[in-house]
């Protein structure tokens, strides 16, 4: 029998990114659980390909998918209003939405002074705004409601300088401090009821980062390798090693936890390099 601090089932969770490789395999996750999933992406065909992977994993599937991009307000409302007509309540938030843009990054042979600007504010936008933004529009539901988690994502660039990635460690950096932020706020403002965390993932091959960290071939990268030296569980994570930290951090069991940021990275920021 489940642990009822465990027991996600019925909890009506909202994920942005859910087409992406990350959320989306959280979101496939939280549905095998019995919660809710409300799958948010930005095209409709994608969302058709991500639902009915969710489906025939778990037949008794409850999802819906919603197009919204995270930086359009008048599209989070929508979604919003969609999910409390069909099932009244929203219980959590997965911010996934995110990641690096190549042009915010600093070439090799390139210095800062050749950062694009356009591509840092850019970097910037999706990731943290794109954090702020649904956490505006979602968050009056999650206080009505009484109870709530959210859960944003941060990365190795936050607490420490990881090289080129200028504009998403920046980005993730503010993302860490807003978590800190928010979570303060809706601690005072409901008693505790309504959490905020983050989870930090070490370095997962996604399709953002592949031709960083991997050659067509399939072998690493100097970069990818440097990663996996310093990396004491001397590999890249696989997206299922994010879902127990993400049920924690959504269900009760992490009931007195807020404002933390929760590192799934197999050792790497714990790891001096040397
Ligand atoms: N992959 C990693 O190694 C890694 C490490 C640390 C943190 N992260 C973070 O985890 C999260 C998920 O990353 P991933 O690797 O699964 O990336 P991904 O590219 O597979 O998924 C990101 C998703 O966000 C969506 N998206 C982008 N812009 C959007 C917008 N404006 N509106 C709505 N959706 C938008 C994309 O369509 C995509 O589905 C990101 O925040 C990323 O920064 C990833």
């Amino acid at each position: 029998m489940i642990s009822p601090l465990f027991d996600i089932t019925d909890r009506v969770v909202l994920v942005t990114g859910a087409t992406g490789a990350l959320a989306g395999s959280a979101a496939d996750y939280l549905v095998a659980q019995g919660a809710r999933v409300v799958y948010i992406g930005r095209t409709q065909d994608k969302l058709d390909v991500a639902l009915a992977r969710c489906r025939r994993r778990t037949p008794s599937a409850r999802c819906l998918g919603v197009v919204a991009d995270v930086l359009d307000r008048a599209a989070l409302e929508r979604a919003r209003d969609t999910v409390l007509e069909k099932w009244g309540r929203i219980d959590a938030l997965l911010n996934g939405a995110g990641g690096n843009m190549p042009g915010a990054t600093i070439p090799p042979g390139k210095n800062f002074e050749d950062l694009d600007f356009a591509a840092f504010r850019q970097v910037v936008d999706l990731n943290l705004h794109g954090t702020v933004l649904p956490s505006l529009v979602f968050v009056p539901a999650l206080v009505a409601g009484g109870r709530g988690s959210i859960v944003n994502f941060s990365s190795v660039s936050a607490p420490q300088a990881v090289t080129r990635v200028v504009g998403y460690s920046a980005a993730k950096s503010a993302v860490e401090n807003f978590t800190r932020w928010l979570s303060l706020d809706l601690a005072r403002r409901t008693e505790g009821r309504v959490r905020v965390n983050a989870i930090l993932p070490g370095f997962f091959i996604g399709e953002q980062n592949r031709r960083l960290l991997t050659n067509e071939d399939g072998s690493l990268t100097e970069r990818g390798q440097l990663v996996v030296r310093n990396t004491p569980f001397g590999r890249f994570g696989e997206a299922d090693e994010l879902h127990g930290a993400l049920h924690y951090l959504l269900a009760d069991a992490s009931k007195f936890v807020t404002g933390t940021i929760l590192a799934v990275d197999g050792g790497f920021t714990a790891f001096s390099g040397v």
